[in-house]
């Protein structure tokens, strides 16, 4: 059934105050006549009784289909909202896309990086929503760096001291950016504390262990794995065994161990994660 369709089962506020109105006219009439005429039948006690009765079922019965309503327009809504904030998301990631899209070495860097983040929170048996809430922040984690010189982020040499201190500047950028939208304030989190290590040793906030949330110690491991399988403009993708090594070298260091071990596994079971499309 339609909301529509479910709009025209509705019945009106009116219409249930004249039923309640003639309820307490009936009862008031009834009472009146037992206490005015003794002994005289004008509205028997049955009839009372079940005009009382029907009326209170059928506003029962109805009231029900009204809260059937509601739901239904309820449901409705919360649909409406989803896909809006869907497409205020799609906009945005857009944005990145065509971002990193100017450059080829970074080209398709946030796909990747989000899809191998949504299968390792499966490995890890995390619940869909918390894996619908790692892709939007994966697909949005790099926003931030759309306020950086491209002079500095396609620098083909060694990045200075400055270049640094501009570079690091982009996760609270990105929360900046995605401040406005307030269905966003978990992925905020997890966009912001990205690029933090798991020894505490990271930035923005230096914070560590199991204070980073799980979702930001998971794009740490999937974006620098991205970051080592890539082609660079000053060397080739690294090779497996480096890239491995490297991870385990550094779990419990940079990264969450047991991330790491999931995502390692997850390397074993689908070999595709290495391809850069
Ligand atoms: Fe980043």
């Amino acid at each position: 059934m339609t909301v529509e369709q479910k709009k025209k089962s509705h019945v009106s506020n009116t219409f249930k105050l004249w039923s309640v109105g003639i309820v307490f006219f009936l009862t008031f009439f009834h009472l009146y006549a037992v206490y005015a005429y003794p002994g005289v039948p004008i509205v028997s006690d049955k009839v009372l009784l079940a005009t009382v009765l029907g009326l209170v079922v059928y506003l029962w019965i109805q009231e029900l289909r009204d809260r059937e309503r509601l739901q239904a327009i309820n449901l409705a809504l919360i649909k409406a909202q989803r896909q809006l904030e869907r497409a205020e998301i799609d906009t945005i990631a857009t944005l990145v896309l065509t971002e990193e899209a100017k450059d080829p070495y970074t080209r398709g860097h946030s796909k990747r990086v989000t899809r191998c983040a949504v299968e390792t929170a499966e490995e890890l048996g995390l619940a869909a929503d918390e894996c619908r809430m790692i892709e939007r922040a994966g697909i949005l984690h790099d926003i931030g760096k759309i306020g950086i010189s491209d002079n500095i982020l396609h620098k083909s040499g060694k990045l200075n001291e400055e270049d640094w201190i501009a570079i690091k500047k982009h996760p609270r950028r990105g929360v900046e950016i995605l401040e406005p939208l307030k269905f966003l304030s978990r992925e905020n989190e997890i966009i912001c504390h990205h690029h933090e290590r798991f020894d505490g040793k990271g930035y923005p906030d230096g914070i560590k262990g199991e204070g980073i949330p799980l979702g930001a110690r998971i794009l740490a491991v999937t974006d620098t794995f991205d970051a080592m399988n890539s082609k660079r403009p000053y060397r080739e993708p690294l090779t497996e065994d480096i890239i491995i090594s490297e991870l385990k070298n550094n779990s419990g260091s940079q990264f969450d161990p047991v991330v790491v071990g999931a995502f390692l596994k997850l390397l074993r079971k689908k070999p595709s994660l290495w391809e850069q499309d």
